[in-house]
């Protein structure tokens, strides 16, 4: 059975740059704060019209292709991952597939969040190991600075998102102990309210959500969202963020470990761990944890926050372009997020 491997890869950021000083005109926040509690110093917002989860996804995804030798006509497969949809349905996957001109192939969006790529990275992976598909476009893509609350009532979540898209192209290789060796896939759904956007929804706080908001007096055909949802914030994320940093500080390293145990490698056999850039902190924890090196560690939320789906194909982006990633190295990709979900991959590059 052929393994994949990822054969071109390519990132896309706004050009509009955000940093912390700008924050507080909207906010009761400081640099400072920030900086100590996530390691955030700036972020990109997309154009408010210009740019979308898809026309980001798109420009990463040109480069990702050229990187691979191919063009938009030979991707037989896509699996987007977003969270900030340009639309709540269909999905971004067909918007790019229309976009790229590319052929009526299957598309297929991906909504698991902060591990949305690696769950992406993981369906690809099958199906270029079954044979079915040669060159699939795996792309992350968010645009969260259009759903962000920017008052100082959101001021916890708000602070840590930016906007990016990177993407890679999956294909075959028949070289030995080259591609991804595996893929490590989980989820937890006692906490899905923890770290959620409730609305616009079905659920008719079916599960108890945090801030519970009444559906006004809509008839049914209209409870998808109301004036209660938006005056108690329930249009925007909503985390309890000690609660997740609590379990991602266990679950990161775990599913690190899961992946080099499968494999029969350690951790000082990692050439390049690229942690979902969530908050920098939790990074470095992990780091100290698994006695990794600076070295063996990329981070780039200092300068482009949590990209959600996002963060982990450009950071590994942004790893390779600094050659920092070469042939040969073995890299490891992990995540965890809302869901929860978590997940990682290793790869020989
Ligand atoms: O990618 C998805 C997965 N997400 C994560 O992994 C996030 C995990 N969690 C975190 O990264 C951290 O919990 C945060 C960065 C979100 C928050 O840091 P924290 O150290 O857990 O702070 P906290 O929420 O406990 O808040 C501490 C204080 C509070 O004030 P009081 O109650 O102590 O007076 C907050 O109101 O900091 C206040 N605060 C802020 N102050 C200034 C919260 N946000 C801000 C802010 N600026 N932006």
């Amino acid at each position: 059975m052929p393994r994949s491997r990822i054969a071109g890869i390519g990132k896309y950021v706004p050009s509009n740059v955000v940093t912390n000083q700008d924050l507080m005109q909207y906010m009761d926040t400081t640099d400072e704060w920030i900086q100590e509690r996530t390691g955030i110093k700036e972020r990109r917002y997309a154009h408010r019209t210009e740019e979308t989860t898809t026309t980001m996804a798109v420009e990463a995804a040109k480069i990702a292709i050229e990187r691979a030798g191919t063009t938009a006509d030979d991707i037989d497969f896509i699996v987007f991952a977003t969270l900030s949809p340009d639309y709540y349905f269909p999905g971004c996957g067909v918007m790019l597939q229309r976009a790229m001109k590319m052929k009526e192939i299957g598309a297929l969006d991906v909504r698991n969040q902060c591990s949305g790529f690696l769950y992406a990275l993981s369906v690809a992976d099958q199906f270029i190991k079954t044979g079915m598909y040669k060159n699939i476009l795996v792309v992350g893509s968010e645009k969260h600075s259009f759903g962000l609350d920017l008052s100082t009532r959101g001021r916890n979540i708000s602070v840590i998102f930016g906007d990016g898209a990177g993407a890679v192209v999956l294909q075959p290789t028949e070289k030995e102990d080259q591609g991804i060796l595996s893929t490590h896939l989980h989820s937890d759904g006692e906490s899905a309210e923890i770290l959620a956007m409730y609305n616009p929804g079905t659920h008719a706080n079916h599960w108890g959500t945090h801030n519970y908001a009444d559906f006004d007096d809509a008839p049914i055909a209209n409870m998808f969202m109301s004036h209660a949802m938006i005056d108690k914030a329930q249009n925007f994320p909503y985390m309890d963020g000690q609660t997740v940093f609590k379990k991602a500080i266990v679950k990161f390293p775990e599913v690190i470990l899961e992946s080099l145990t499968a494999n029969g490698y350690q951790s000082s056999d990692i050439n390049m761990l690229i942690p979902h850039q969530a908050n920098l902190r939790i990074a470095q924890f992990v780091q100290q944890k698994l006695h990794l090196s600076d070295e063996q560690v990329y981070n780039n939320i200092q300068h482009f926050g949590n990209t959600t789906a996002a963060s982990v194909p450009l950071a590994l982006c942004e790893a390779w372009e600094k050659g920092k990633i070469k042939e040969g190295d073995l890299v490891c990709l992990a995540a965890f997020g809302s869901g929860f979900t978590w997940a990682s991959a290793l790869i020989r590059w």
